[in-house]
This record gives C-alpha cells, structure tokens and sequence, in this order.
C-alpha cells in the first residue's frame, strides 16, 4: 500500500539534503505532477526555490495566469516568462513529431538553463513521473522532460543538476500526494495536459494560426465533456484539408478536427469514451460555429494500444 505521508517526509528531507543552501528552479506547468514536485520543493526550501512557469504560447486559453493565481492562493509565488518567440522559432518548419518533440525538449531546457544561470540556481526541480521515463526509454516517444535516462548529462549540456522526486510514481500516486499535500482538487483531479502542450496535438508544422485554431477547439471540448468522467479529453488539427459547402452553397475547402476523449488510470493504456450523441454533435456544431474554417469534425474511436493518446 502507498502511503502518501510517508512519501512526503522523505522526499521532503531528501530535498533539505541534497540541495543544502543552493538555489533551485521548480519547473512549474499547473499539472499534477509539477505542482506537486512545487510544492515538496516549498516545504523542503522555501527560501532558495524559485517557481518558473513557462508562457511558450502553447499552453490552453488563459493558463498561465490561472495558475498564477491557484499558486498564489497556495502561498507560492509564480515567475511567468514569456518565452513564445523562442518556442515557435525552435518549431518552425518541422513536421515530423520526434523531430518536433526532440525540438520542444531541447530548448525547454536551453530556456530553463539560461534562467537557472540568472538566477543563480544550480538544480532544476521537474515533475517527471514512471510513466515519462518508460514511454521514453521505450522509444515510444520523447517525453519533454526526460534526460538522464537516455543519457544525456543535464549538468553538462545545460548548466544544471535535476531533482525528480516523482520519477517512480505513476499517476494514482501522484494525485494521492497531492490530495496529502493539500493542494485544490482542481489540481490533484486535473486533466493531463502534455509539457509540449498544444504542439503535439497539431498534426505537421506547428505555427501561431494552428494553435489559436486547436486551443478554441480545445476550450469547446473541455467545457462541453467537464462533467463526464474522463482521463482526458481534447481537440487535434488534423493537418489535412478537406471539401465543405457552405449552407448558401459555395465551395469551402477547409480544416479536419478531431476528437479525442479517453478513460485510464496511469496513462499507459486507455480506451476512449462512448460520447453520448448529443454531447458530440454539440462539440461539433461549437467548433464549426466559432472556427469557419473548420469543414469536417471527427471523433476517435481508437484505444491504447493501438494507438497513443496524443497525437504526436
Ligand atoms: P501518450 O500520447 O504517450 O500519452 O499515450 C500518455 C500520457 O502522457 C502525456 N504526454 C506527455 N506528458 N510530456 C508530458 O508531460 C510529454 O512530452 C508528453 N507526451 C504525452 C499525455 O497527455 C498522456 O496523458
């Protein structure tokens, strides 16, 4: 049986020691995994953590304050950076998605090295959790936010030393700490959101106008499926075009969106969710209305395996 308040004592104590009086940065998304990672970091060393959250312009509508106001409620104080410019710089022209994710890692961490050597920080704190680790070594796909176990040396690559104290927790774990920690259910019951965030739910190249179509599609999504039990539900840019007819009957060549909802525990299988019709075809009608680009909206029926959750 895990036990949550165990698990907080120690990781707690081991943060005192290992870090002593050096200064560390908490990577900070608003998920359950770095909020938690946040929050043992507070308890442990208040005084020397720094909690970063990174604004890459790939985030959902209005996230980052959000979560500057849930960690302000908690106590903690949140230092936005507004890094978009380098985010869609790092993933202009590419298409392929290992190339994409290998792209969003690479400079996730070249970014959170330049602000660690700023602030004098010497360790990066990451929420990094089992399943992270062994979809990556696996070579399913890159995880954003897992290095030393495929071999490459943060200390030397990007100036810091990392802290992962979830790196053997699944999931249920995690969100039992985070209930024990006291954080809000709108943290410990939240909805996995990938760190690449946005960019791996747009098939192809990831540009400004393809986020802001998939983060309205995403909000209808959400707001429509909030109350059915689910482990995650979203929006994906197809990448593909394809034929409309506008009601007064002119051509419309246009985006394909798809649905993506799913029921699982830890993430390492899933099955999607039986949508009820009227809940799908209020989806659909949503996206069509606010995005008139939009001329076709599909809904997914594949579980894990055979396919992923996400799309990239
Ligand atoms: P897949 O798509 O591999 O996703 O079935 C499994 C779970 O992991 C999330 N995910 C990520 N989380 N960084 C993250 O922090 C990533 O690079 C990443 N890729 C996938 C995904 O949302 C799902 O919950």
């Amino acid at each position: 049986m895990f036990d949550s308040q165990k698990f907080i004592e120690e990781k707690v104590e081991w943060l005192k020691n290992t870090v002593g009086n050096k200064k560390t940065v908490v990577a900070l998304s608003g998920g359950v995994d770095s909020s938690v990672a946040a929050i043992l970091g507070h308890r442990a060393i208040p005084d020397t953590l720094t909690a970063v959250f990174l604004d890459d312009g790939l985030m959902r509508k209005n996230e980052p304050q959000k979560v500057f106001e849930i960690f302000e409620k908690l106590g903690v104080s949140v230092k936005l950076c507004n890094v978009k410019d380098e985010f869609f710089g790092a993933l202009k022209g590419l298409t392929d998605p290992e190339e994409k994710r290998k792209a969003f890692r690479e400079n996730f961490y070249r970014v959170f090295g330049k602000v660690a050597h700023e602030l004098g920080a010497e360790y990066l704190l990451q929420g990094t959790i089992a399943a992270d680790v062994a979809e990556t070594k696996a070579g399913v796909k890159t995880q954003h936010n897992v290095l030393e176990q495929i071999g490459i040396h943060p200390l030397e690559k990007y100036g810091f030393k990392i802290l992962e104290p979830l790196k053997d927790l699944y999931k249920p774990e995690v969100r039992e700490v985070a209930k024990a920690l006291g954080l809000p259910a709108e943290i410990h019951d939240r909805r996995p959101f990938p760190g690449p965030g946005l960019s791996i739910r747009i098939l192809g190249e990831v540009t400004p106008e393809r986020v802001d179509l998939v983060r309205k599609a995403t909000e209808i999504v959400e707001e429509e499926t909030k109350d059915i039990p689910c482990f995650q539900a979203f929006a994906i840019a197809m990448g593909d075009r394809a034929t409309g007819v506008t009601l007064s009957g002119e051509r419309n060549y246009g985006e394909v969106i798809a649905i993506r909802v799913v029921q699982s525990k830890n993430a390492v299988t899933a099955k999607s969710v039986e949508l009820p019709w009227q809940v799908l075809k209020r989806i659909e009608g949503r996206i069509r209305e606010k995005i008139p680009t939009v001329t076709h909206v599909l809904y997914d029926l594949t579980d894990k395996p055979p396919a992923t959750i996400e799309y990239e």
